[in-house]
């Protein structure tokens, strides 16, 4: 072997030692250049003494140790989105928090007949602070122009408010688990009778699962059922129309069923 196919032999490797990184949810560069924290434990201080521990505080309120319970008190304390969007973002006990930038809370008209509910911000949405703003926030915005709804309207007859069933970046985008859905739900219920809309649109498993309890979207799409005492449409995600264009034309029958209800 000659050094060409080592360095062809190192750069697949550190291609593939990347790709399990970002399959790790080590997906953003924060720095320009990388840190050794073994040299910086090793740098660190020692601690000149061990403090006596301290008289045990009974730390551990009822809420504290049930993270639904802490998060339906919160939700119920809020009675304006003002208040919704503080709590959400001083809501510390979802540990996807920790690797966010940003607590994604919602856009759009909060006076709109129609609130779209998807699943959890993505790499793009987490820097900016606003849902549905990469690629499949552009296809969800161009299908909802298609029936003349819109984000940016100011007119609540023509407007969409859109959120997410959980406010914070899974790493990697994983997908939402059970319990993370389950903590911020009271928040989402909260959320939706703050707004009160006339329709909700989920998109997605993510958001389906949610509201319903209900699993399968491509089998529930396009079909109305009820959630929270409204009118609930499941459509595709975007994201799975982006790589699904096939299923556009089903999506596009979602749509003209969402303009004759509105009608
Ligand atoms: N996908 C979602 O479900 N929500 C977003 O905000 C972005 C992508």
């Amino acid at each position: 072997m000659g050094i060409a196919a080592d360095i062809a032999d190192d750069w697949h490797a550190a291609l593939a030692a990347l790709a399990w990184q970002v399959e790790a949810g080590a997906d953003e560069t924060i720095l320009d250049a990388p840190v050794n924290r073994y040299d910086l434990a090793a740098e660190a201080p020692k601690p000149l003494a061990q403090k006596a521990p301290a008289a045990a505080v009974p730390q551990a309120s009822t809420t504290a140790a049930d993270p639904v319970a802490a998060a339906r008190a919160a939700a119920e304390r809020s009675t304006t989105l003002e208040d919704l969007s503080a709590a959400m973002a001083s809501f510390d006990l979802c540990d996807l928090k920790k690797g966010a930038r940003n607590t994604v809370f919602a856009d759009g008209n909060p006076k709109a007949r129609v609130l779209i509910l998807g699943e959890a911000p993505g790499a793009e949405e987490d820097r900016e602070g606003r849902p549905f703003v990469g690629r499949a926030g552009q296809l969800l915005d161009r299908m909802f122009a298609a029936i003349g709804l819109s984000r940016t309207s100011p007119d609540a007859r023509s407007a969409v408010y859109i959120t997410n069933v959980l406010p914070w970046r899974p790493p990697g985008n994983r997908d939402p688990e059970p319990a993370e859905i389950a903590m911020m739900l009271p928040f989402v219920e909260r959320h939706i009778a703050l707004v009160d809309p006339q329709v909700i649109v989920v998109v997605g498993n993510t958001s389906l699962f949610a509201l319903t309890g209900g699993k399968g979207i491509l089998r529930a799409r396009g079909t109305w059922s009820q959630a929270l005492r409204k009118p609930l449409l499941p459509m595709a995600h975007p994201a799975y129309l982006l790589r699904n264009p096939s299923a556009k034309r089903e999506a596009w029958a979602d749509l003209l069923s969402l303009q004759a209800r509105l009608r």
